[in-house]
């Protein structure tokens, strides 16, 4: 058979360096084996690094992990789904950008277990929701959504307000985020209720608590007696996204 079978031109074809692939081509084993190497190859390039890279996340100033009052309240944050409408991840684009702040950096659920991401918005991104709103905003907007936002579809918590909290577990609390590699230090273990209790009272002895925790924010949340959910609630999200100042920011890639 003539080298060139479709009868275009008379001089039969030079077998090229590129006709030699018709060898893998054509033995399944051999391509098997071929494929899995190249694949290897590019694996071994991303994979190992991670073994002797100490940290992948770039250490931001300003991160630290929840008190025990926010932590509490990031609890119920998830026992109660906010995570199901809400988002907690600013992209990188323009829109969202413009709407929600700086976009999110990785440090910043860096102490996140697990991470409050999520992926459906049917209410706004809430990672830089803290300070947007007062207290007795968030207060009445969590008893009665429509009360606030009349056209909102947000269903309504006031049973948090009634839900008194005590300080009994929050240790516990604090042991279990430290036990999956949150660094809080035996101090802030040994101080976990006291904190918890100082930071939802303005008349309370609260220097050693902000000097664990830079930037907690003291007062009652929800301007009634004793701590609620609501307290708790509130003090998180009035924490969220206000841990990093990023007027003095600047990310690596452009240091
Ligand atoms: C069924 C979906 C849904 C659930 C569940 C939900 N929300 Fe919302 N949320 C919304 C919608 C929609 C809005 C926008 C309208 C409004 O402000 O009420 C909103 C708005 C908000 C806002 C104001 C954000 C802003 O930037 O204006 C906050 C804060 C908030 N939600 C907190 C929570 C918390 C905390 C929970 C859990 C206790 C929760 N939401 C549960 C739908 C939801």
């Amino acid at each position: 058979m003539p080298a060139n079978a479709t009868g275009v031109g008379d001089r039969p074809r030079k077998r090229t360096f590129l006709d030699k692939h018709q060898i893998i081509e054509r033995n399944a084993s051999l391509l098997l084996v071929g494929s899995l190497l190249v694949v290897s190859i590019g694996g071994i390039v991303e994979i190992a690094p991670l073994f002797y890279l100490e940290n992948t996340i770039e250490e931001v100033e300003g991160m630290r992990p929840y008190s025990p009052l926010e932590l509490t309240g990031r609890e119920i944050y998830v026992r109660e789904g906010c995570y199901t409408c809400h988002s907690q991840m600013i992209r990188p684009m323009r829109d969202e950008v413009e709407r929600y702040g700086h976009y999110s950096l990785a440090a910043e659920s860096m102490y996140d277990h697990p991470h409050q991401w999520g992926s459906k918005r049917t209410g706004p991104d809430l990672a830089r929701v803290g300070g947007r709103y007062s207290d007795a905003w968030h207060v009445d907007h969590l008893k009665d959504p429509q009360s606030v936002v009349p056209e909102s579809i947000m269903p309504p918590y006031a049973y948090l307000a009634d839900t008194m909290i005590t300080a009994e577990y929050t240790q516990d609390l604090v042991k279990a985020h430290a036990a999956v590699g949150v660094p809080y230090t035996d101090e802030m273990i040994e101080n976990a209720a006291a904190d918890f209790i100082a930071q939802a009272d303005p008349f309370s002895d609260w220097d050693d608590l902000v000097e664990r925790y830079p930037g907690a924010q003291v007062r009652n949340f929800d301007d009634a007696p004793g701590i609620s959910e609501m307290d708790a609630l509130v003090a998180y999200l009035q924490m969220l996204g206000t841990l990093v100042d990023f007027s003095t920011f600047t990310p690596v890639a452009s240091r």
